[in-house]
């Protein structure tokens, strides 16, 4: 009995769960803001687009420095190419530390027939300091959310984010 009651309370809170599709890490709805940047329940790097298409800051720097950074092996809107696996895909399943784990130490599939490496970015500043804004761009490409193409409506830069960004970078 109590297996069933579980199971059922298992499907309940599924049904229950908010309308965006979840994703590797789970449900992507944003339950917290700290200044412009959002979390998901669980505590894990999320986008907020309004209903008119704005995207949040993040997202929006997100995808300036997916381009910079990328693209030139995931191949725009992080759909793939020779070089490099669809992110688009990759974030159905990776969760958010596996993500970082994998920017920041790479991986490599050498074979034969194929020769696809990952570079490890964990001490590139102009990666990883943007690495939770490049996640929430994908993050939102993974679940449908952002269209392809660089988002047009923005929300304002938060207060503290170019001290942030300039500390970071050094
Ligand atoms: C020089 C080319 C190159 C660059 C630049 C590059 N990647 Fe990759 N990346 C790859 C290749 C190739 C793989 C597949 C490696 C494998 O299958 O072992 C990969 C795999 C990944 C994976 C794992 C996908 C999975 O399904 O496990 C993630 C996540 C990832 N890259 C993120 C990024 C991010 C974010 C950036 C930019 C900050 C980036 N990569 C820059 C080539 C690149």
């Amino acid at each position: 009995m109590k297996i069933m009651a579980g199971v059922a309370l298992a499907a309940l809170l599924l049904v229950a769960s908010s309308p965006l599709q979840a994703d590797g890490t789970g449900d992507p709805a944003a339950a917290s803001s700290s200044d412009g940047e959002y979390s998901d329940a669980q505590g894990n790097p999320t986008f907020k687009i309004d209903k008119d298409g704005t995207v949040d800051w993040y997202t929006s720097i997100g995808y300036l420095r997916y381009g910079a950074n990328c693209l030139q092996c995931h191949g725009p809107d992080g759909l793939g190419s020779s070089f490099g696996p669809s992110l688009v895909d990759a974030l159905k399943t990776l969760s958010y530390s596996q993500f970082l784990d994998t920017v920041t130490n790479g991986k490599k599939n050498v074979s034969a027939s194929q020769d696809l490496v990952m570079p490890a970015l964990g001490n590139d500043p102009n990666v990883m300091c943007f690495i939770d804004a490049i996640f929430v761009y994908l993050r939102a490409r993974s679940d449908g959310a952002l269209d392809r193409g660089q988002p047009q409506k923005v929300a304002p830069k938060p207060a503290g984010y170019s001290k942030t960004e300039d500390e970071c970078l050094g």
